[in-house]
């Protein structure tokens, strides 16, 4: 075969945090490139995950998507989303553990309630999503796991504390059950994005002085756009990456080159 494939027809992908922002783009993108996605969002949200999924279907000609609800803070909805997926759609060829918060605040303001949140989200839930999904997948001797870190967990960023601590902790989380899978086909590597306009950094992006900051910080002088990732996440999904695991792709405009 002359080209790699980086087709997912016949694969399920499960997204985390996919009722907007990222997620919502990531799921987009892997039903376009074949794949049967399950949008996952908050219970209580879950109406945004059905929106997905309405958007998906009004670009597709199959039935390429399916919303369930699920809190990556919680143990029991991990494995009920785990439970109705197989039992729904067969197998979980792809996770994309990209749910995440941010708090931003001066490291002397951090309370130990914004640090838990934190890291309960961004980094727990992240390795118990993986370690559930990829109990499956090792059964199965394969699977590929994309985990949505950022380039704040590879450089620090003011006002980041628990958020710089856990996305770094997700690089090196990546690296680690790469190691423990590889030898079962299951390939875990992750994103590393810079600033993206979504729900979670429109309120960094609308004070001046952020902005302006940021656009020093990048050479290439314009924010990323959630379409800029989806290339990334349909790589790390497909057969084209195989040999590729542990590895974090920095997609970052060129900030971490500086
Ligand atoms: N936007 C950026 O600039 C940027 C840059 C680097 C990394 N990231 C990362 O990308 C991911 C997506 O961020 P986004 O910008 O789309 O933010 P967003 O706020 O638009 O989306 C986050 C999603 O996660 C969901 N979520 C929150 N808590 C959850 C929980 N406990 N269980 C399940 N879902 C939960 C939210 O409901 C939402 O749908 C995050 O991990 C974020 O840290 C974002």
């Amino acid at each position: 075969m002359a080209s790699a494939s980086f087709r997912l027809d016949g694969k399920v992908a499960v997204v985390t945090g996919s009722g907007s922002g990222l997620g919502r783009t990531f799921a987009l993108g892997l039903a376009d490139a074949g794949a049967t996605v399950v949008v996952t969002e908050l219970p209580g949200l879950l109406g945004r995950a059905e929106v997905v999924v309405g958007e998906i279907a009004a670009q597709m000609d199959r039935q390429a998507a399916i919303a369930l609800p699920l809190d990556v803070t919680s143990l029991a909805s991990i494995h009920e989303l785990v439970r109705t997926t197989v039992e729904r759609l067969g197998q979980m060829d792809v996770l994309v553990n990209n749910a995440g918060i941010q708090i931003a605040k001066p490291a002397l303001d951090v309370t130990e309630e914004d640090w838990d949140r934190v890291l309960g989200v961004d980094l727990k839930g992240v390795f118990f999503c993986a370690q559930a999904v990829g109990r499956h997948m090792v059964e199965r001797r394969q699977g590929k796991i994309i985990n949505v870190a950022s380039i704040m967990g590879l450089i620090g960023y003011r006002e980041r504390a628990p958020y710089c601590s856990a996305k770094a902790g997700v690089v090196n989380l990546t690296r680690e059950l790469a190691i423990e899978w590889a030898p079962y086909g299951v390939n875990v590597n992750a994103i590393a994005p810079t600033f993206i306009r979504t729900p979670l950094t429109e309120p960094t992006l609308s004070r001046p002085e952020m902005y302006d900051d940021i656009m020093y910080r990048m050479p290439i002088k314009r924010l990323g756009l959630p379409e800029d990732l989806v290339g990334g996440v349909i790589y790390l999904a497909s057969p084209a990456s195989d040999l590729v695991t542990g590895h974090t792709l920095v997609i970052d405009g060129g900030w971490t080159a500086m």
